[in-house]
């Protein structure tokens, strides 16, 4: 275990990810955390983040230099490595001349840390002040044209620290830097791999459920919930039931990914509730966006409710009259870490109110992506073998396609909006574009018609719009720039193959001012 003390930056996710990148397992701390239990979780080294601060400005976040003597490998990392400076007995002045973004370094001596890295390469900085002195006993190993200290090792206490951001992208060997921090000074040895994780977590949900009782799981189609659940399948077999809710508003082939494919892959007791008719009688009518999204987010949990409902009281009045319930949650670690609470597999008692069961039934959650990054959930989801188009999807809302049909959402227009959203994934996976853009909704105007001409006849049909949008979160976004060609058979085959519409078009905004979804 490597922990990751977070001094506030953006970059401790980012830290914790390369780490395991580099197979070493890692997991984050608030910098607020005592010395004394950053050191009883045993870590096997420890990492000091970058950090907004100044190390010398009030209120700046600090750690008890007794870190640096408890014997434990420390790496230091901007602020982190002005910590390490400061703490023991080095200088860290304003430089007067702060460094943003690529900067170009020169190596001194290579010593451990740098070892392999050429002499002059560029890194990411972000920082004003600098390492003017460094402590006693340290080598220093790299500089810059205002740094005079940028790199340094002592490898008698294993302490080191880079100015820099080895976690970014755009520093050129900061992966073989952090390598070398993790495996050559603080001796880790490199064994997380997927492999691992799914043993842990399915040894560790044995642990948790033991022989107590039942798991629900509720699959959404996407990659979170079928990993979570795959692996608690695993681990209980056929004590764990699925509930999959058919709303209708689906994509083309995505209820049967679930019903066949995921089910053939895991092997998990899966009940479908086809709720269809239910959700499109309670849309009936009803245009406004914002309606519909409490529209269908109210059926979604009366609907679940009432199927998880019937899978506890079946297993409440099952052999033994187990009255331990388990609810299964595709929760991941950034998840954790953004709400303050610690890693690992803790368990969180809860009392949900479940419609037709005693209220003071108790439920248990289990999270087994607790631990995992996105990547890492996909790469688990590999390993257990489910289907690709479920590991590798794309974001895709809740409502479903109940907010890509601008107007009243009925049977016949989410047909005519499936057909054509169908043809678009066909067409981006043929030309290799599916990882390189975040997600393509695909937009029915079904309330807009304009006049065509198609043959000797003319038409009268509704647009489609397709969304492509880069993005990194979903917060901000760009409008993908979609090759001619492949908008070209796009358009031609929209056209073609489905009747009601006759024009297709491309939304070029950025977010922001516009959203990703239409509405
Ligand atoms: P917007 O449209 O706000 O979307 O730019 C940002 C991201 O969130 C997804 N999205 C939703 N996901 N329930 C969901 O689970 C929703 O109601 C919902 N609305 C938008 C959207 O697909 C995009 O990835």
């Amino acid at each position: 275990l490597v922990l990751v003390v977070d001094f506030g930056a953006q970059y401790a996710q980012l830290i914790a990810r390369r780490v395991r990148e580099a197979r070493v397992y890692s997991e984050i701390v608030p910098h607020h955390l005592p010395v004394d239990e950053i050191l009883a979780r045993k870590p096997k080294a420890i990492i000091l983040s970058g950090g907004p601060s100044s190390v010398y400005a009030d209120g700046a976040p600090g750690i008890d230099p007794s870190i640096f003597t408890a014997g434990v490998p420390v790496f230091g990392m901007c602020y982190g490595f002005q910590l390490m400076a400061s703490g023991l007995g080095g200088t860290v002045a304003p430089t007067g001349a702060r460094e943003y973004g690529r900067t170009a370094v020169t190596v001194g001596a290579q010593g451990t840390l740098l070892a392999d890295v050429p002499e002059t390469h560029t890194v990411w900085m972000s920082h004003g002040d600098a390492v003017t002195a460094a402590p006693e006993g340290f080598a220093v190993l790299a500089e810059t044209s205002v740094t005079p200290v940028a790199a340094f090792e002592d490898l008698d206490r294993r302490l080191a620290g880079v100015q820099w951001h080895p976690e970014v992208l755009h520093t050129e060997h900061g992966q073989e830097v952090l390598e070398r921090f993790l495996v050559d000074i603080a001796g880790c040895r490199q064994t997380w791999t997927m492999l691992n994780i799914v043993e842990e977590q399915i040894a560790s949900i044995r642990a948790q459920i033991g022989e107590r009782g039942q798991a629900i799981c509720g699959l959404s189609g996407g990659v979170d919930s079928a990993v979570a659940a795959a692996i608690v399948q695993r681990a209980i077999g056929d004590r764990l039931t699925c509930v999959y809710v058919d709303h209708g508003l689906m994509r083309s082939g995505e209820t049967e990914q679930v019903e066949r494919d995921f089910v053939a892959a895991t092997g998990v007791d899966l009940r479908v509730v086809d709720a269809e008719k239910q959700f499109l009688d309670a849309l009936a009518g009803v245009s406004d966006p914002e309606e519909k999204r409490k529209i269908i987010g109210r059926e979604f949990i009366r609907t679940f409710e009432a199927a998880e409902a019937e899978v506890l009281a079946d297993a409440v009045s099952g052999e033994g009259g187990d009255k331990v319930a388990f609810l299964v949650q595709g929760t991941l670690y950034p998840d954790v870490v953004e709400s303050g609470g610690g890693a690992g597999t803790s368990t969180i008692k809860s009392h949900h109110n479940v419609g037709g069961l005693p209220e003071d039934l108790e439920f248990e959650l289990v999270e087994p992506l607790r631990t995992l990054f996105k990547d890492e959930v996909r790469l688990v989801g590999e390993q257990l073998g489910l289907p690709a188009e479920i590991v590798h999807r794309q974001p895709f809302p809740g409502p479903g396609l109940g907010i890509r049909i601008i107007g009243e959402v009925t049977r016949e227009r989410l047909d005519i909006l499936r057909q054509a959203d169908a043809i678009v994934r066909e067409e981006m996976t043929r030309a290799g574009l599916d990882r390189d853009i975040w997600q393509m909704p695909v937009v029915l105007l079904a309330d807009v018609r304009s006049v065509g001409v198609q043959g000797d006849g003319r038409t009268y049909g509704h647009p489609i719009v397709l969304r492509p949008v880069t993005s990194e979160d979903a917060m901000t976004a760009d409008w993908a720039r979609l090759p001619y060609e492949v908008m070209e058979t796009i358009s031609t085959r929209i056209t073609n193959e489905v009747a009601e519409v006759n024009r297709v078009t491309v939304d070029i905004t950025s977010k922001p001012p516009g959203t990703i979804e239409w509405e």
